[in-house]
């Protein structure tokens, strides 16, 4: 990959205020691109793009949003627009997982984790279309290995991302006409706040079994691990790549998986 790849590039990264997004808003931003980067947390936001124009970003652009509104997804796009006049790469990262066990899942819980982990990246995608068209863009969506494998109670989590890797895949073909690259990076165990939402019980699990679940390496995926395979994929080196859900996970689907 070539040192000055991401140079200037205008990128959008959803749910940069913490984890693999604020790893990968820091590692765009040493390559001197210019960054939307979008969460909820307004004190989180701002120190990580503190950090990035620190580390060189060309611009940085923190949008305060609640991606579960649909209005706060239209204004995205606008003010990143307004500000950059076009965008070459989106990322959409953010995401929800709570657990939803079958017998207990609440109409609100199922409308939210849709709202963020799918309906948001395809209604970002729709807007953001012909801008990727003209700067012949990319994009990535941050899907999960739970699209491969089943963890009891994270049922609509992972219907959420199975749809996202779906989506990933249609619109990857629908855009390649526009020139458009479409692909998915889906992560196993990544240290970060999300875990918050495992019950204790399987936590536990995880911390316990943290070898065997994945057997290269035998330790859990790192931020750095997840960004590398962003990096990778929104790079020319993959310009022939488009459609691919990329598993970052150690062989945690190989292994099964299973809890
Ligand atoms: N960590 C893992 O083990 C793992 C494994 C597989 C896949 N993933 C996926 O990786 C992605 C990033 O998660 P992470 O592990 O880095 O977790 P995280 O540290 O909790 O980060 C999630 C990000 O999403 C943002 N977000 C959540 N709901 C939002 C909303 N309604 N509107 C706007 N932003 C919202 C959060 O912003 P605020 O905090 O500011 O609201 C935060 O920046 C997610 O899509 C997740 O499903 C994670």
């Amino acid at each position: 990959m070539a040192v000055s790849e991401f140079l200037s590039k205008r990128i959008l990264i959803t749910g940069a205020s913490s984890g693999i997004g604020a790893g990968l808003a820091k590692a765009f931003a040493k390559r001197g691109a210019s960054l939307s980067i979008v969460g909820r947390n307004e004190t989180n936001l701002k120190k990580v793009a503190r950090e990035c124009k620190e580390l060189g970003a060309k611009k940085i652009l923190p949008i305060i949003a609640d991606l579960a509104i649909i209005k706060d997804v239209e204004r995205v796009v606008k003010e990143t627009l307004a500000s950059f006049e076009g965008l070459d790469i989106l990322i959409n990262n953010a995401g929800v997982a709570l657990p939803t066990p079958v017998a207990e899942t609440k109409v609100s819980e199922f409308d939210f984790i849709f709202a963020v982990n799918t309906r948001a990246p395809v209604i970002l995608t729709k807007l953001v279309v012909p801008h990727l068209e003209q700067s012949k863009g990319n994009i990535i969506n941050v899907s999960s290995v739970v699209t491969e494998v089943n963890l009891p109670a994270m049922n609509v989590y992972s219907m959420s991302k199975a749809a996202l890797n779906k989506f990933t895949k249609t619109a990857a073909l629908e855009l390649a006409k526009k020139g458009i690259r479409v692909n998915a990076v889906n992560p196993a165990s990544v240290k970060t706040n999300i875990n918050r939402y495992l019950d204790e019980n399987m936590a536990r699990k995880i911390q316990k079994n943290v070898g065997m679940l994945h057997p290269l390496g035998r330790r859990a995926v790192s931020i750095d691990e997840v960004v590398n395979a962003v990096l990778f994929l929104a790079s020319n080196d993959a310009r022939m790549i488009t459609g691919t859900c990329l598993m970052a996970d150690r062989g945690f689907v190989l292994a099964g998986g299973r809890l």
